[in-house]
């Protein structure tokens, strides 16, 4: 109960990747632990939470708009709780308490499990809380978590980044690489299942580097064999894979799986050599195009996606143009497209040949354009073809239609004939294909 006698509730707010929405469900665990229940409205909530992202400063220019706004919530009902979580709060510290003095607590990447004392240390002295660690004591311990989505679940499998790419604040705000025991992973694989979980996408910044911080321990191709072992499960993802890691031994341990979906997400960042090295990225446009060449031939009709960053620092058009040119060679089916961010203490953000915004952009909506025109042709091969659907639930925009995904992560979407339930796995024929969606009917 809150100091009015009811029921305490919280609302969290999420920016940033998967990691971030996991880490979510982890404070929202603790929050549960402590008798509080979610509140689907900020104005609702004895405590709220948002856990941040700091990758572009496009994300930490919506997080600061968002706490800005919080500020009226607070002014209401001054037993409010506001905590900042996540990346931008492990980068920036007590600066956020300054800028924003409404915040009651800043917890950051490697201090998740200490939510529950924080909340009752503020309860009783009602003072403000920095717990930022710049390490990671030890692996993060096992703490309670709520999912919200109950057929897809997120596996974290390790903290952390050693790769330092140029333009990424990420090694910066999740620390060193640290693999979490195989049994350990597998067990919660095995849990989740035994909840009714269908689908698990295992997370790390890398996963082809799982098990390398540790000698002896089990690979990333390992885990895979082993999770795909467990029953129940129909399907497994993993975010994300870095390009120069990706082996041979995982595309056969995929090849050979019941259950790991037969997409690979594989992020590009650029098609030029010149471009790739400044981001120490590891490998080079030509070795890129072996490995989709390897997959393609060992995984047939494999999905593939990507990621790239336009405007990196000394791109010239020439550069520029082997993107162009290696997007519509490899065909993506899907490509998430940024505009160069500098983020101040990466070594990208110093180097000389800043790319002016107009340029950046112009950019980006050539190769948005080139990317949509390929992913549409792509989708619209598939029309009249039977594909399997993982029911996720109602379409968000209309309630007569289902909404699911294929093994190559598409979207499907299907007029509701009452027969499919969330969790199923179906089959739908294809009947019309968009950029981001295929619509058909359940066969
Ligand atoms: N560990 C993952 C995800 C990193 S963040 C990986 O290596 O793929 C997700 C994407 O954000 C990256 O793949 C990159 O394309 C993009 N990104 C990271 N830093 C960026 C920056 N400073 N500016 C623009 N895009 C960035
Ligand atoms: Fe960032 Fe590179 Fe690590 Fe991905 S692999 S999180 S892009 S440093
Ligand atoms: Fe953002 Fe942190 Fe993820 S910076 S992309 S939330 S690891």
């Amino acid at each position: 109960m809150n100091d009015n006698g009811k029921q305490k509730k919280y609302h969290t707010i999420t920016y940033g990747c998967q990691m971030n929405e996991n880490d979510t469900e982890r404070l929202a665990g603790q929050l549960r632990a402590l008798g509080y229940e979610e509140a689907d409205r900020p104005a609702d909530a004895d405590v709220i939470l948002i856990n941040t992202c700091c990758v572009r400063e496009s994300a930490e220019k919506k997080i600061h708009g968002k706490i800005g706004e919080l500020k009226r919530l607070k002014a209401g009902n001054p037993n409010l709780i506001i905590g900042v979580a996540g990346c931008m709060a492990q980068k920036d510290r007590d600066k956020l308490f300054k800028r924003a003095p409404h915040i009651d607590f800043v917890l950051g990447t490697h201090n998740i499990h200490q939510l529950g004392g924080i909340i009752a240390e503020i309860g009783q002295a009602r003072g403000r809380v920095l717990a930022v660690w710049d390490q990671a004591e030890r692996l993060a311990p096992g703490v309670p978590t709520i999912r919200k989505n109950k057929i897809a679940a997120w596996l974290p499998i390790m903290y952390g980044c050693n790769n330092f790419c140029t333009y990424c604040i990420v090694p910066y705000v999740r620390g060193r690489e640290r693999s979490r025991p195989l049994e350990e992973v597998v067990g919660e694989a095995a849990e989740l299942a035994a909840q009714g979980f269908r689908e698990i996408t295992l997370l790390g910044q890398n996963v082809n580097s799982y098990g390398k911080d540790e000698a002896g321990h089990a690979d990333f191709a390992d885990l895979l064999a082993a999770v795909d072992g467990v029953e129940g499960i129909a399907r497994i993802r993993y975010m994300t894979s870095h390009p120069r890691d990706m082996n041979a031994k995982v595309i056969d341990t995929i090849r050979r799986s019941r259950h790991v979906c037969e997409h690979f997400h594989l992020p590009i960042q650029a098609g030029s050599d010149a471009v790739l090295q400044a981001m120490n990225r590891g490998y080079t446009a030509a070795a890129y195009r072996e490995l989709v060449a390897e997959i393609r031939a060992a995984v047939p009709g494999a999905s593939l996606t990507t990621d790239i960053i336009v405007g990196f620092p000394g791109e010239t058009d020439e550069m520029f143009a082997d993107t162009l040119a290696l997007v519509e060679e490899v065909r993506f089916d899907a490509a998430y497209t940024f505009l160069y961010s500098q983020r101040s203490g990466t070594p990208a953000a110093t180097m000389a040949g800043q790319i002016p915004l107009a340029v950046k952009k112009e950019r980006l909506k050539r190769l948005m354009d080139l990317q949509n025109d390929i992913s549409l042709d792509i989708n619209r091969g598939l029309v009249g073809t039977e594909t399997e659907v993982l029911v996720e639930g109602e379409s968000k925009n209309d309630a007569n239609k289902m909404m699911g995904r294929t093994r190559a992560n598409k979207i499907v979407i299907w007029d509701r004939t009452g027969n499919e339930q969330t969790g199923d796995l179906v089959t739908v024929t294809i009947e019309t294909a968009q950029t981001w969606v295929l619509k058909g009917k359940l066969a």
